[in-house]
């Protein structure tokens, strides 16, 4: 049976943590801090909502340093900020064909290979999502699968492995394009991140604004832009249709049409989601917009593509990090201004 450590027991972490130990694999897990990890083992971690309520005693270690022996499977669910440095203090405890599992959002794989190498780097697709309320409790809402993948064609014998014990979270399949995969989440979360994160609305009640529906569909339309120009071929994630089916049409028609599918789709769907960006605004902590319409904007800039939408969200997000700009309505007023 592998022996695998999770670092980083969040809303993600703590739901995988909980799942991979409920099904019986000896899963250790690292706590931010002995005060967390003593939370962790008892009276243990708890989960509410799509997974059932659960209850677990976790194999809590307050810090990287506190393990011992190396493992074959290492998922990282902290933010990416914190990743390449955790996966450098995992160093000592990998080997040679030890697989490190990264949980984030985004494309953050190139950052995760430089620490640990190509060849022991795993996306993977999240298909759910789950909030904190208390530092042992987390709310998990619905969710299909997870995809996971290793850059560029590498492969493990181990991935088969990893998906079984993945399995015991969600439905599990090993993605031949786990950066095609993921892209397509990158676009979905920079649309619903970006306009709740400006506006302080959650997303049903951001979407029956005129501009923010429109902006969702320019970025849609650029990030097919930067895919075509990366050589992706995007799959579609959630309600979004292709973003290529939104990029090949442009008429008034089109966008009112496409309009008012988003904000009945994704508000019957995911209209309550008070998205992770606005979530960290509101406690005053850094988003993960360089990896949303960051990245978006990044890589357009790497191949030629102009992204003006994705441009404006970054800036304007981080505006509101740094205490220049408040989350207000207004912001989709000068959306509305700037471009439609
Ligand atoms: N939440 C979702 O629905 C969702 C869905 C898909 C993907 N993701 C991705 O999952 C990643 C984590 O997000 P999240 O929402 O789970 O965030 P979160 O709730 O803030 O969890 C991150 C956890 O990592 C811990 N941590 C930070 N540095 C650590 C260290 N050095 N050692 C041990 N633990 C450490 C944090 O502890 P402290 O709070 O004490 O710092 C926190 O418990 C993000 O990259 C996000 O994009 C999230």
């Amino acid at each position: 049976m592998l022996r695998a450590v999770l670092i980083g027991a969040g809303s993600i972490g703590g739901s995988v943590a909980v799942m991979i130990t409920k099904a019986g694999y000896p899963l250790d897990v690292v706590a931010h801090g002995e005060e967390k990890a003593a939370l962790y083992r008892d009276p243990g971690f708890r989960l509410t909502g799509a997974f059932g309520d659960q209850q677990v005693s976790l194999r809590a270690f307050p810090s990287v340093e506190a393990l011992e022996g190396t493992y074959d499977v290492c998922f990282i669910a902290t933010k990416y900020q914190q990743m390449p440095s955790v996966a450098r203090a995992m160093l000592p405890h990998l080997k040679e064909d030890s697989l490190v599992v990264s949980l984030q959002n985004g494309i953050v794989l190139d950052l995760l290979s430089e620490v640990v190498g190509e060849n022991r780097t795993v996306g993977v697709m999240i298909g759910y999502g789950a909030t904190l309320l208390e530092p042992n409790l987390v709310e998990v809402t619905a969710g299909d699968e997870f995809r996971i993948g290793m850059p560029k064609g590498h492969t493990s014998p181990r991935l088969k492995e990893l998906a079984e014990m993945m399995s015991a979270v969600l439905p599990t399949k090993v993605d031949d394009d786990i950066v095609a995969r993921l892209f397509s989440k990158v676009v979905f979360n920079s649309c619903i991140n970006s306009v709740c994160g400006i506006s302080g609305l959650d997303l049903g009640k951001a979407l029956h604004h005129r501009p923010v529906r429109m902006a969702m569909l320019d970025i849609m339309r650029e990030g097919d832009a930067v895919a075509q120009a990366m050589g992706l071929d995007v799959p579609r994630f959630n309600v979004l249709p292709k973003n290529s089916f939104i990029a090949a049409h442009h008429s008034r028609f089109f966008n009112a049409f496409m309009g008012r599918f988003l904000e009945v789709g994704m508000g019957i769907r995911s209209g309550k989601v008070h998205p992770s960006t606005l979530q960290s605004l509101e406690k005053g902590k850094k988003t993960e917009i360089d990896i949303m319409n960051g990245y978006l904007s990044a890589k357009g800039a790497e191949y030629g593509v102009s992204t003006p939408v994705n441009d404006w969200m970054t800036r304007t997000i981080r505006e509101i990090e740094n205490g220049s700009r408040p989350i207000s309505k207004k912001n989709i007023r000068e959306l509305g201004k700037a471009f439609y």
